[in-house]
Parts: structure tokens; C-alpha cells; sequence
């Protein structure tokens, strides 16, 4: 895969071609489907292609409904850190389908109850999301270019989001010492979040990164998607890694909020230990 050309390529498709997948990329993805590398191993997790036209997905809040003629519904056991495993996982799935010309769309809102009568789902199988998936629509069209840009074109600086040992302390120097994670850090920040509200912000050591999340005011979860979102975002900056022949590995600080003093509207997802 063309990591970097899928990342910077990728937009949400909310406007399909009418036309089914090709037998051949119908079997890539259910290949990728089975082959997901998690970012925690011990949450079940389960990801079905449906064919989708009528199975009512994307109303954002109302706004506009997607109609695609396919979509990866994603199920997981609801265990702690779930939303950021799946983002993690299914994101690898996007970016897979986005290399060989397929269009998807993430989508916090569907319909719950008609796709678990069509999987017979138990009560214990939570759906996180599904993903939008069919042949992007080639002509110019308002929603793959007026919505999109109304709604997900502007990113957050690097500066902006990152950090440096502490809450707040610029990571300006250490980004323009170490150019191959200031862009894996760029990459990173291509990633979509929901509502585009991009909610990641890191703190680097030397040899690690943390990942934080904004999502509370007043001790109030005020982004339910925020969690997915950094999963997704980390599947980017773990992937660019990879890429970059960069040795890394998961661990969980013991008290990363007090460690680096990070602000109370923020929560610690997880880190990385970074070999350069
Ligand atoms: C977890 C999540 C949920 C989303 N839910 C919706 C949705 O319900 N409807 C929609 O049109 N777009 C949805 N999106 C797509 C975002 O709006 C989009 O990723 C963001 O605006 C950035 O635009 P881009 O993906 O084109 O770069 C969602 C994205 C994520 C990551």
C-alpha cells in the first residue's frame, strides 16, 4: 500500500456511484476484514460488509443521509477502551480500500436498530459505527465537495496539538529536530475525526509519545466519538511508524495526567515508546 498517498488522498465519500463492487476488491476487503491488527487483543471485535442501500446510514444530526451501496458495520464487546481499539482497527480497513480507489465514509449515526435485526445481534454485541463503502461518485457533487468542505477540510497545526514533557510546552524544536515524526505527526493529523472536531493532542519525551483526548467539560463527557477518534488517529501515526522503520510499542503510563499536567477537560488514551 501507497501509506502516504492513501492518507493524504482519503476524504469521507458521502456520494456513491449505484454500482456493486467488483467481485475481486468484494474479496480484498473481506480478506482485510479478517486480518486487522487490534490495539488491544483481548476485546472481541467483529467486522461485517453489508450490502447497504437501504439500511438507513449518516443522518449527521439530521443533515444529510448517506445512501451507499455497501458498509463495514463494526461490532465490539463493550470493554474498557473499545471505542479507541475499533478506531484503531477499522481505520487500517479505510485507508486499505482508500489505496485501491474505494471511497468510504466513517458514520456515527445509523441505524442501530434495523442493522441489528439484519446480524441478529445479542444484546452483549455493541455496533460502534459503521463505514460507508461503494465506488465514489466521479462527478462534481455537493456532497463530496461543498458539505466536505463545509464540515471537514481545516486541520489543526502540528504546534498546536503538541507538546513537549509538559501540558503547554511547545514541541516546536523536538518536531523540527526529529523530521520524520513532525511528518508521521502530519500524517497523523490527516486522520478524520468525528465532526471534524480532531480532539488528539500529544506529549512527547524523547523516546514516547502520549495521547490525550478532549472530551470533558465539568467532569461531563462532551464527545462520545472522541475515544474512536484517537484510536483512529493513532492507527495513522502507528502505521507512518511502521513505515518509517520506526521501532515502537504500546504502554499505559501510570499517572500520565499528573506526569505531564494535563488539562481536566482532556483524557489519557495511551503511549508509545519510540525507537528512532
Ligand atoms: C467517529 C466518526 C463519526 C463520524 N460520523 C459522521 C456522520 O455521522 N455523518 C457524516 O456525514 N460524517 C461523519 N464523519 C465524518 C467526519 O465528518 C469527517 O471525517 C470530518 O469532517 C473530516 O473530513 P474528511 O474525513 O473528509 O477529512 C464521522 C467521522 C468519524 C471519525
Amino acid at each position: 500500500m501507497d501509506l502516504y498517498n492513501a492518507i493524504e488522498s482519503r476524504i469521507s465519500i458521502r456520494k456513491y456511484e449505484d454500482k456493486t463492487l467488483h467481485e475481486d476488491v468484494i474479496n480484498i476487503i473481506k480478506e482485510k476484514l479478517n486480518n486487522i491488527n487490534p490495539m488491544y487483543d483481548d476485546i472481541k471485535v467483529r467486522l461485517e460488509l453489508l450490502e447497504g442501500n437501504s439500511l438507513g446510514m449518516g443522518f449527521f444530526y439530521g443533515f444529510a443521509k448517506i445512501v451507499a451501496p455497501y458498509c463495514i458495520v463494526a461490532i465490539s464487546e463493550n470493554k474498557k477502551g473499545y471505542l479507541e481499539n475499533i478506531g484503531f482497527i477499522e481505520e487500517q480497513v479505510v485507508l486499505a480500500l482508500t489505496d485501491i480507489g474505494i471511497g468510504t465514509c466513517w458514520l456515527g449515526t445509523f441505524n442501530d436498530k434495523k442493522i441489528r435485526e439484519v446480524l441478529n445481534l445479542n444484546d452483549s454485541e455493541k455496533i460502534t459505527n459503521v463505514i460507508s463503502v461503494g465506488y465514489p461518485f466521479k462527478e462534481k457533487n455537493f456532497r463530496n465537495s461543498v458539505f466536505r468542505n463545509f464540515v471537514g477540510r481545516s486541520r489543526k497545526q502540528d504546534t498546536e496539538i503538541a507538546y513537549y514533557m509538559q501540558w503547554k510546552k511547545t514541541a516546536c524544536e523536538y518536531l523540527n529536530k526529529k523530521q520524520s515524526i513532525k511528518k508521521i505527526l502530519h500524517m497523523s493529523i490527516l486522520a478524520p475525526s468525528g465532526g471534524n472536531k480532531q480532539p488528539v493532542y500529544v506529549v512527547f519525551t524523547e523516546n514516547s509519545v502520549s495521547f490525550f483526548v478532549e472530551n470533558k467539560r465539568n467532569e461531563l463527557i462532551i464527545n462520545r466519538w472522541a475515544e474512536m477518534d484517537a484510536g483512529i488517529f493513532i492507527s495513522h501515526f502507528y502505521l507512518c511508524c511502521i513505515k518509517e522503520n520506526i521501532k515502537i510499542s504500546f504502554y499505559k503510563e501510570k499517572s500520565p495526567m499528573k506526569k505531564y499536567n494535563v488539562s481536566p477537560e482532556f483524557s489519557y488514551i495511551i503511549s508509545l515508546n519510540i525507537l528512532l
